[in-house]
């Protein structure tokens, strides 16, 4: 560890992490996102697999398998320790993802909504602060990120906005997805 504090000493202050332990945190967190949006779609998927919808939850889910593997590759190959929190985010993901869907297929576009908008700025900041040093995660994150715009596109377009409650339904969601960012850059 300790030739690594040496990294960013120009503008790093005692107690901050180094670089190396930001992009950690980067790939932990982006992982544990990924695995929740997985689990997100399959709960969606649970409720409304039968209907002329699963179609679109079926394309969503496969980019979000293809997100999720990308990022535990890294944490392989990085050596990241992944969030203790998968199990949370396991049943979390899939309540969140069953519950708005069983409240109708605009919640559950809702519900998307709300996540991929928490998840575009997530990446966007993570983005921004990535050097040239990690050109190759932040053009992962880019790649993903237009696909998450994607999704958000494809909620708004199944009348996500017609929800009853809409608004407060995405002022939840997105402070759940913020908490949830939070807790899995660190534990
Ligand atoms: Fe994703
Ligand atoms: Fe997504």
């Amino acid at each position: 560890m300790s030739e690594t504090v040496f990294e960013t000493a120009g503008d790093r202050m005692p107690g901050d992490p180094t670089a190396r332990q930001l992009v950690e945190r980067m790939i932990r967190v982006d992982h544990a996102g990924e695995y929740g949006a997985k689990r997100i779609y399959q709960g969606q998927l649970a409720v409304l697999g039968r209907t002329d919808k699963a179609e679109i939850l079926r394309h969503m889910q496969a980019q979000e398998e293809h997100h999720l593997k990308t990022f535990a590759d890294l944490v392989a190959t990085r050596r990241v320790r992944p969030t203790a929190l998968l199990p949370l985010w396991h049943l979390a993901g899939f309540a969140l993802g069953a519950a708005t869907a069983a409240m109708g297929v605009r919640a559950a576009m809702a519900c998307t909504v709300a996540v991929e908008e928490a998840i575009d700025e997530h990446y966007s900041a993570q983005s921004a602060v990535l050097g040239e040093d990690e050109a190759a995660l932040r053009n992962t994150i880019e790649e993903f990120r237009a696909e998450e715009l994607e999704h958000r596109d494809i909620g708004l377009a199944n009348e996500a906005e017609l929800t009853p409650g809409y608004r407060l339904l995405s002022r939840v969601i997105k402070a759940g997805c913020k908490v949830a960012i939070a807790v899995s850059e660190r534990v």
